[in-house]
């Protein structure tokens, strides 16, 4: 992989939702006392289910949205972990609405924009979930474009999902950059045709799904630069 290469005549910054802009681990941060040692473990196990079963889901094709299999992968964790508290499940599916973003977004999104790019998400969320997470981030004001895969009732990394960007934004495939922190997303949006940039928040591996995302970066940070905004 050509790591921080420049990537020009980008029109449209389309980003990818939940572990890119919003950290899906501060839902469960916010119960931590509530949860004991058992939180973070807990939050892996909930978002690894959620995004097996977009997966399955998908293979199966028996969609339904976001919002449903979140609560499903939820319920699965809570189960691992013996938990049966009622009010404490209300209070964490209800924190999903309310994801803390990554402390470099606002600005890194603000530079992008000043700078003329056109700025979207395309996530597998549902458009009720990703409309409350971005409000209530305070980001509605960047945010001119919200993409759900409910568009296509099927999720990432089908083709059908990126090609929702190239279709709605009236950007070409070339023309537009897609951001991602979730390596496999950044792979299927490669193998797609979108320029991408993997956000490698984790210093995790590369995929070995045959097709090597344009960049990597640590945090959103690095993009203006990396764009010539
Ligand atoms: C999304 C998942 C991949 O926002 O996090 O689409």
């Amino acid at each position: 992989m050509s790591q921080k290469s420049l990537i020009p005549n980008i029109k449209a910054c389309v980003f990818d939702a939940y572990g890119t802009l919003f950290d899906v681990h501060s839902a469960v941060g916010k119960y931590d006392e509530r949860l004991g040692e058992v939180a973070d473990q807990l939050s892996s196990v909930w978002r690894t289910k959620q995004l097996e079963y977009t997966w399955l889901r998908s293979l199966m094709k028996k969609h339904v949205d976001f919002w449903q299999v979140t609560q499903d992968g939820l319920d699965y964790a809570l189960d691992v972990f013996g938990i049966t508290d009622k009010p404490l499940r209300d209070d964490l599916i209800d924190a999903y609405l309310h994801l803390n973003c990554y402390p470099e977004v606002p600005d890194t999104l603000a530079k992008l924009k000043d700078g003329g790019r056109q700025i979207a998400i395309l996530s597998n969320g549902s458009p009720a979930m990703l409309e409350a997470v971005v409000k209530s981030s305070g980001l509605e004001d960047l945010v001119q474009t919200i993409l759900s895969v409910e568009m296509v009732g099927v999720f990432k990394p089908d083709p059908a999902v990126y090609q929702l960007a190239v279709d709605r934004l009236g950007v070409a495939a070339a023309e537009i950059v897609f951001m991602s922190a979730n390596a496999w997303d950044a792979v299927g949006a490669t193998a797609f045709g979108l320029r991408v940039a993997w956000i490698n928040r984790f210093a995790q591996r590369s995929e070995r799904l045959s097709f090597q995302p344009d960049t990597e970066i640590k945090t959103l940070a690095e993009l203006p630069d990396l764009l010539g905004v």
